[in-house]
């Protein structure tokens, strides 16, 4: 075949060409997954009827972080299930080296919350903390990290779609310190803690911020789309959250009401 650079004249008609699929679009009043009032979400239907076969896109769509849970714990076969499907997500090379350590020991929760972790943990019951083996050849593109976050995703839509909320903390003392707290072995790597539980009430629909026009770009990284922010208040967050956390744990521990102020809130259930 000879390649040339010149382009044809004319464009013809691919006759063997099929017509563009149409893809439904989400409409949120529409979907009778998840009763949905005009403002709040009521996942709390899911707790005593599970809906894991429910359309995916009403799943990606009406899930939303939940950091308040029922006082009904789930249990140990539930979070088996979750965790069987969860691990249906891709990971790097196929290696599937999770480590998922369950935690439902409430000092746990007090110590972290003691140590600087984000303050709604206190009022947590269960979570888990995903470990992903570290020894990956890939270290410059975090493979490890990657394939963690991938199950993360995944069992957070599954838990929703059987009534349970769940929410990815990140906000954490160091890795060294969560790593000497549960004794993980020095081949794995905490990826992140996922608190969870049995949805209590309404959560409040927070639509995306952007639609995909915003985000996508064509062949090359379109830097003149770009609307930057100042970065130095970005800048002062990360010099105080290093200095913060490099702090020995028993005088951080001391700071830790004073530091609370500080803490940045996302949380969007009206009863947090
Ligand atoms: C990598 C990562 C880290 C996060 N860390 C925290 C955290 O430390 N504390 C918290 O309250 N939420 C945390 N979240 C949850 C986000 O705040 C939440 O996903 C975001 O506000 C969007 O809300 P949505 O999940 O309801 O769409 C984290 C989420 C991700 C993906």
């Amino acid at each position: 075949m000879r390649v040339t650079n010149s382009k044809p004249d004319r464009i013809t008609a691919d006759p063997t060409e099929k017509p563009p699929i149409v893809l439904p679009d989400f409409d949120l009043s529409a979907q009778s997954s998840i009763p949905f009032n005009g403002r709040f979400l009521n996942p709390g239907i899911l707790v005593n009827a599970p809906n894991p076969i429910m359309p995916l896109l009403d799943a990606v769509c009406t899930r939303r972080t939940s950091r308040a849970y029922s006082s009904r714990k789930v249990d140990m076969k539930t979070f088996h299930w979750l965790i069987t499907y969860a691990m249906n997500a891709p990971t790097a090379c196929n290696e599937q080296k999770w480590k998922v350590i369950y935690i439902d020991d409430l000092d746990i929760f007090s110590e972290l919350t003691r140590r600087g972790s984000a303050s709604f943990l206190k009022n947590v019951r269960q979570a888990m903390l995903l470990c992903y083996n570290r020894q990956t050849d890939n270290i410059h593109w975090a493979d490890h990290i990657q394939s963690g976050a991938a199950l993360i995703t995944t069992f957070q839509l599954l838990a929703h779609s059987t009534g349970i909320g769940s929410c990815w903390i990140n906000h954490l003392p160091n890795k060294p310190e969560i790593r000497r707290l549960f004794k993980i072995d020095h081949a794995y790597d905490p990826i992140a803690l996922v608190s969870f539980g049995y949805y209590n009430d309404k959560v409040r629909f927070l639509p995306r911020k952007h639609d995909s026009s915003h985000v996508v770009m064509i062949n090359r990284f379109e830097s003149g789309r770009l609307v930057l922010k100042d970065s130095r208040s970005g800048f002062v967050r990360r010099w105080a959250r290093f200095i913060y956390y490099k702090i020995p744990a028993f005088i951080r521990c001391r700071l830790q009401p004073y530091a609370l102020k500080y803490e940045r809130k996302f949380y969007n259930e009206i009863f947090d």
